[in-house]
This record gives structure tokens, sequence and C-alpha cells, in this order.
């Protein structure tokens, strides 16, 4: 069965081509970065009529590059939320129109089930069931994982989102958007003796996060330390306090659950730091810790076309009309 993905949930427009037997036949990504930068964040409008421009001349390209005509395709794949709606509504329109024009089902994907499968793209994928960290702009969550679909979700982010706090103090800073690379960056120039920020909610029971306070200190610390150097020692706390604390929930989540493999994707999942935190933590543990590719960690139209394809062979297809939800939880979702 070979799928086409199309993912225009924010600001980036990625379409994919999956076949069961060949596996990931081709990827094409636009990403809309320039466009918001002067903004200093996505501007919604901005995106759903670029999505508009860009989704058809990209699918010709993937199509191009995959060898595949539109006899080929068995099933189209969008992300219908959480994101934004005007955004999400170019790519389910045009992907539901598609499948109906081809006479293909058509199937709805929640952004989050899509870079939570992401890791299953790579050689040496993890089996289920699993522990999955999920770290995007909008997202925090801990899920233990026992199939497609069969998703409990552990702890979540109970105001800010780990991407969203990076986001807003690397603006607060004086950083560009998206502000998450940028901040690790100046991170590495910090000194690490002068701030320390708090671990939020890792000293009492539970799996669920908040940032927002982190986001404050830093405030407050940017108004009582003017130098240069202050903000790289502040990008330092920032960084240590958010990765520190997703590595003790990781762990607790991992002992709580007894399982023995993470899964860590979405965006903030390509951050150094994090990556090495948790490579010591799962040694530590015996455990083993799985990553999408880099680009895939970030939005793609690859993790939309690999979830679509698990649920269209499994037989699940959308009616003719089409949905996008702006808010959309993971525990609404049921095995195809
Ligand atoms: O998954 P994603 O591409 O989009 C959403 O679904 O939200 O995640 C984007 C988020 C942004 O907040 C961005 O600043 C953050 O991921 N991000 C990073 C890094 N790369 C991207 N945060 C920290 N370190 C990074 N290296
Ligand atoms: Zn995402």
């Amino acid at each position: 069965m070979r799928v086409i993905g199309i993912e225009t949930s924010c600001d980036e427009t990625g379409i994919a081509i999956y076949d069961g037997q060949r596996r990931l036949l081709a990827h094409v990504l636009h990403s809309q970065v320039a466009l918001h930068a002067e903004y200093g964040g996505v501007v919604p409008e901005l995106a759903s009529r670029d999505h508009v421009r860009k989704v058809l001349p990209l699918l010709r390209q993937v199509m191009a590059q995959a060898d595949t005509r539109a006899a080929d395709i068995q099933g189209v794949a969008y992300t219908a939320g959480p994101g934004l709606v005007g955004a999400l509504l170019v790519g389910a329109a045009i992907g539901r129109s598609l499948a109906w024009a081809w006479g293909v089902p058509a199937v709805a994907i929640h952004h989050m089930e899509g870079h939570l499968l992401a890791p299953l793209l790579e050689e040496n994928p993890p089996d289920f069931p699993f522990v999955a960290l999920l770290v995007s702009g909008g997202h925090t969550q801990l899920v233990r994982v026992d199939g497609v679909g069969r998703y409990h979700i552990l702890g979540e982010s109970l105001d800010d989102a780990a991407g969203e706090a990076f986001d807003k103090t690397a603006k607060l800073l004086g950083l560009g958007y998206p502000g998450g690379p940028a901040l690790a960056r100046l991170a590495a120039r910090g000194n690490p003796q002068r701030f320390h920020f708090p671990r939020p909610m890792t000293n009492r029971p539970g799996l669920d996060f908040s940032f927002s306070g982190l986001k404050t200190q830093a405030v407050n610390s940017v108004k009582q330390h003017q130098d240069d150097q202050a903000r790289a020692d502040i990008a330092y706390a920032f960084q240590e306090a958010v990765v520190d604390t997703l590595a003790i929930k990781c762990q607790r989540a991992l002992r709580e659950t007894g399982l023995q493999r993470l899964v860590v994707s979405g965006g903030v999942s390509a951050n150094t730091l994090l990556r090495e935190r948790l490579r010591d933590m799962t040694h530590e543990l015996g455990a083993q810790v799985y990553y999408p590719r880099l680009e895939f960690c970030t939005d793609n139209g690859a993790m939309i076309a690999y979830a679509g394809y698990q649920r269209l062979r499994a037989g699940q297809s959308e009616p003719l009309a089409f949905f996008a939800v702006p808010r959309w939880s993971m525990n609404d979702l049921a095995p195809p």
C-alpha cells in the first residue's frame, strides 16, 4: 500500500510518500521560517496562505521523486489537528479532495501521533510498548504507547510546552524565531556557575510539567543583569533546568511503568544537551532511547504518511466530510 502524507498544522508544509513494502519513498519540506521571522513568531493567516501556495507544487515534486503516478496511490493521510485551524484546513481540504478525485480512502491524522510514531521510520525501530516523550512547540507529554492508537497520557505540561518556553525565553534574550536552536547556541557560551533555575514539579510525585515559571525566572534575571555575558548565562541556566526536568520525569516514567524503551520526538528532541542527558539516564537504567532522524524531529510529512499508512492498512478511513480541530487530545484516539 502506497500512501501520501500531508502536514500543514503550523509553519512547515511537509509532503511524503510511504510504501508498505519499500518504506519511505520520498519526502519534501518547505519551511516558512523566513516568512514569519520579521514578526518574531508564526502569523496564522500568513501560514495558511503559504500552505495554499505550496501544497500542490510540493505534491508534484514528491510524486516525481518517488516515481509515483496518481494511479499508484492507495490512500491519503492529512494532519487534522491539533494546530492552527486555518493551516490545518488547507491540508485537510486538499488531502480529502485528492482522495475523492483518485477514488482512494483518506485518513485524518493527529499531529502528535505523527511525532510519536516518527522513530518507527528508522532502522532498528523500537518494539511496543514504550514510553514516549513528546516535546514540541505546542506540547510536552509523556505517553505510554502499547500499539498504534493505544495511548495513555502519563503526564503533560500544565502551562507552556517545553518548545514554547524555549521560544519565549529566546525572544526575551533578543534571539530570533524559532528560538530553541538559537538559545541552545547562546547557552554554549554560558557560565554554569552564575545562575541556578529550579526544576519545576520534580520534588513531588506525578509526571506533569510546568515551564512557565522558568520563563518568569528568566524575565527577572534579565531585568537584574543587563550585561551581555548575562544573556548567555541565563540561556545556560534555562536550558539546564528544562533538560534536567525532562530527564527526571522520563526516568520516573520508565521506573513507574517498568518499561525499558524511551522514544523522544518533537522539535525539542533535536536538542543536543537533552540527548546527552537522556543517554546517560537510560544507560544508568539499562534502558534504550530512540529518536527520529534529526530532520524528522521537527514537523514533516513523512511522519504523517507513516501514521496514515498504519491506520489505512488496518482499514480505517474517513467519510467524505472532513474536519480539522485546533485542540485534540490523544486520549480520544482509538486503535484503527
Ligand atoms: O515539533 P515542532 O517542529 O513543531 C510543533 O509541533 O510545535 O517543534 C518546534 C519547537 C520550537 O519550539 C523550537 O524552538 C523547538 O521545537 N526546537 C528546539 C530545538 N530545535 C527545535 N528547542 C531546543 N533545542 C533545539 N535544538
Ligand atoms: Zn510538531
